[in-house]
């Protein structure tokens, strides 16, 4: 199926396959993308009487490494369901002692040092948008409120470095990282933040520290085991904060994101 037989979806969630448990009544909606197949089916249900649609971002058997995922193919999709909001949520590494494993931190900016993705729609002409502020502000109000309803700190603002893996940062890297004074590491969030800006899509990144990466570590360095443990222990409260946050992403979009593309001439149709 391609369609969902409800309501379209306006909201979507690129996440861990912990996600699923969010939606009720859930149908699985394959879609197909001029860039090919997105990460798996998408899961379109309903959360608090609002449609959403749910991937995950490395399907839901893990099988995409972050520098293999289709983001292309990820956003198309979503946008061609309805999405227009699109939440985020991620692991990172935290540059900084103020994030320990287990904080929720909803970023500001982003640092792209990833190489080799291809991070753009716009393969001709001249179209440039705007992304000196690449997270939706009206939806990380929504994260900071939904947080706190559910009486998790979550740490407004900061700077996410998006690396391009798979291996983790070396001690020097990461000390570089935060000397420039950007405070998470992660593998994900570019070009997954961009492309919905193409697509004129509200992106939202909600963080979960799971480690401190290599330059504060005094051991061996990340593990990927620890990741996956404090990711594991924290997807009950992450899974509760994006919750709260669908309740609360405004029906109307008056934010900047939807005149992303205003004046330019685009050489396809959005979706
Ligand atoms: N994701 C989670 N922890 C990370 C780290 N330390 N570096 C890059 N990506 C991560």
């Amino acid at each position: 199926m391609t369609e969902t037989t409800q309501t379209a979806p306006t909201l979507g969630v690129i996440g861990g396959s912990g996600f699923y448990q969010l939606l009720e009544e859930a149908e699985e909606l394959t879609v197909d993308t001029p860039y090919g197949a997105p990460s798996d089916t998408i899961a379109v249900g309903t959360v608090a009487g609002r449609r959403v649609a749910f991937l995950p971002r490395h399907g839901r058997t893990h099988a995409h490494p972050p520098h293999r995922i289709n983001y292309r193919a990820n956003l198309w999709a979503l946008r061609s369901l309805g999405v227009r909001q699109v939440l985020a949520p991620c692991a990172v590494g935290s540059l900084s002692r103020d994030h320990g494993p287990g904080a929720v931190v909803v970023p500001d900016q982003l640092v792209d040092r990833t190489s080799g993705r291809t991070q753009t729609f716009f393969e001709q002409g001249a179209l440039h948008v705007p992304f000196a502020d690449p997270y939706c502000p009206d939806g990380r109000g929504a994260v900071l409120k939904g947080a706190a309803a559910v009486g998790a700190d979550a740490h407004d603002g900061g700077t996410m470095v998006v690396v391009e893996g798979p291996r983790f940062s070396t001690r020097a890297e990461s000390q570089w990282y935060a000397a420039a004074g950007w405070s998470l590491v992660n593998m994900t969030g570019h070009p997954e933040a961009v492309l919905a800006r193409e697509l004129a899509l509200c992106y939202t990144s909600v963080a979960l520290v799971t480690d401190y990466d290599a330059g504060l570590d005094v051991g061996e360095g990340v593990q990927q085991d620890a990741v996956f443990e404090v990711f594991a222990r924290n997807s009950a409260r992450m899974r509760e904060i994006v919750l709260e946050t669908l309740r609360r992403l405004p029906e109307q979009r008056m934010c900047p994101c939807p005149g992303s593309l205003a004046g330019m001439d685009l050489p396809f149709e959005l979706p």
